[in-house]
């Protein structure tokens, strides 16, 4: 391509029989909504811009956009009443005004999530080699749909696209349909969308009128596509199998790249998750969401859950480990049934056992919390040793409050730490201990009451019991 192509998404359609609160473009395939992965294939496909046109609910997909891309990365030019796909296209032409009429615009529906990215240059391409200035996918439906059929001539120059409602019987039988994508000359969509009119069945400006405009320069170039990459979502059947599709695309690149896949089918990898490294296994009923990573060699057994974690090369998490914006260090361990909340840092060999929640806790090299514990707002030296049922007491119902166990130190089972407090370097804490004070380094920490002692007492007390019980026949059955 010459130069780089401006890219106008649309997007303003109800979505009507998805059935929802939700515009169709922020449904999600993969964990990436529907507009999103149209930016992506734009970008990857080499666009200059970007223009989204949205009409519903077009503010909470701009927001969307923003989040995703920084505010304003993403042009959106405004469809407010939905009077067809020309009349879209229409609305984005003021975002245009100081493109050259030699510009080529790809268009693409934004319901349409398996495009390839190469078939949006290969269209590029195609367009700006025809005189006619436009080329569009075609596509055959292994079953019968409601799409516009292409209409030829007896010598295969394409002369019109008719619309499924306005197809004549004999039209329907065309096998040839219009998968919606095009690329066209700025200067010809100018000067023929001002052509339109809707003299049709749904009273739409339709942009599929193009083409009979284009066939007066010589005929549109219809590129033919399968029906695999360009089926749009209409509703949630076409939702899910749409979504499965991606899944086992994405799950093949990860196969391709060493990822080992147990159970690809019941492996959930989503869009935007990765790199994973060499040599990573994936256990069945694993979900790896948001923006996640994986490095070399990482272990991640059956149903385990990360979003947007980070795993070091050579961790290994347990089964059932669910661990949402956190980093897992080299070879640390979690699990099984470990749960870390946002903010969890684990240091290289740090371990956390079954049953072990956190919460913006730091442990550092080595330090372990191996069964039963409780971790929030805490820094955990390296090496330290946190025992069964520890539980740092963070919060006291209005702020939370720091815990900070200093390297090498040893917290008995079952204390509890109310913070704000400090356990000095090397320090013990003795099990049953609720540390209120600073513990200082090489210390001990003791809470528990004095333990007492007396001899023969269960003797005693047991012999005393089957005396009552031999005097009172019928005891037994209270
Ligand atoms: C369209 C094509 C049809 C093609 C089919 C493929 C037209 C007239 N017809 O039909 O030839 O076979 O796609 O899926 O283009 N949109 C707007 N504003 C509007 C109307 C639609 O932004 O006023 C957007 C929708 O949100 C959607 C896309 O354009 O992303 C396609 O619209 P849709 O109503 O689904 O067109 P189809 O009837 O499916
Ligand atoms: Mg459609």
């Amino acid at each position: 391509m010459s130069s780089k192509p401006v890219v106008l998404i649309m997007a303003a359609g109800l979505g009507t029989r998805m059935k929802s609160d939700r515009a169709k473009v922020l449904h999600e395939v993969a964990g990436r909504t529907l507009i999103a992965w149209a930016v992506e294939t734009a970008r990857t496909a080499g666009a200059g811009r970007v223009v989204a046109i949205l009409g519903h609910q077009h503010d909470k997909v701009k927001a969307s956009l923003d989040a995703r891309y920084g505010a304003g990365a993403i042009d959106v030019a405004l469809q407010l009443e939905q009077k067809g796909t020309g009349h879209a296209v229409q609305c984005a032409l003021p975002a245009l005004e100081r493109e050259p009429d030699d510009r080529i615009v790809v268009i693409l529906t934004g319901d349409a999530p398996l495009l390839d990215p190469a078939r949006v240059a290969e269209l590029a391409g195609a367009c700006e080699r025809t005189p006619a200035g436009l080329a569009l996918l075609s596509t055959v439906p292994p079953r019968p749909m409601p799409y516009g059929r292409l209409v030829r001539d007896a010598a295969g120059k394409l002369l019109k696209i008719v619309e499924h409602v306005d197809a004549t019987p004999a039209e329907r039988e065309i096998l040839d349909t219009n998968a919606g994508f095009y690329a066209v000359r700025l200067g010809h969509l100018r000067r023929d969308l001002a052509t339109l009119r809707a003299d049709n069945a749904k009273g739409e400006l339709y942009l599929t009128d193009l083409v009979a405009r284009a066939a007066e320069r010589g005929g549109a170039t219809a590129i033919d596509a399968p029906f695999d990459e360009v089926s749009g979502i209409n509703d949630r059947v076409d939702l899910a199998a749409v979504d499965a599709a991606a899944r086992r695309r994405i799950n093949a690149r990860w196969m391709r790249e060493g990822v080992t896949f147990v159970d690809p089918a019941a492996t959930y990898v989503d869009a935007d998750v990765g790199p994973l490294g060499r040599d990573v296994w994936l256990g069945p009923n694993v979900s790896l969401r948001g923006k996640t990573q994986v490095g070399d060699g990482a272990h991640v057994d059956v149903g385990s859950v990360l979003t947007d974690a980070t795993i070091a090369a050579g961790a290994h998490l347990k089964p059932y480990s669910v661990i949402t914006e956190s980093a897992v260090g080299e070879r640390a361990q979690t699990g099984p049934f470990t749960h870390c909340r946002p903010g969890t840092k684990l240091d290289e060999d740090a371990r956390l056992g079954n049953f072990v929640e956190t919460k913006k806790a730091h442990l550092m090299a080595g330090a372990k919390a191996n069964h039963l514990a409780y971790l929030g707002d805490a820094s955990i030296g390296a090496k330290a040793n946190i025992g069964a049922g520890t539980i740092t007491c963070n919060y006291d119902g209005f702020a939370k409050h720091q815990t900070t166990i200093e390297a090498g130190a040893f917290i008995g089972s079952d204390s509890q730490l109310v913070a704000p407090v400090t356990v000095g370097r090397d320090a013990y804490v003795g099990s049953g201990t609720t540390v209120t004070k600073d513990v200082p380094r090489g210390g001990l920490a003791l809470s528990r009451v004095k333990q007492v002692v007396i001899e023969g007492w269960a003797d005693r007390f047991r012999a005393a019991q089957e005396r009552r019980k031999a005097g009172k026949p019928g005891a037994s059955e209270h």
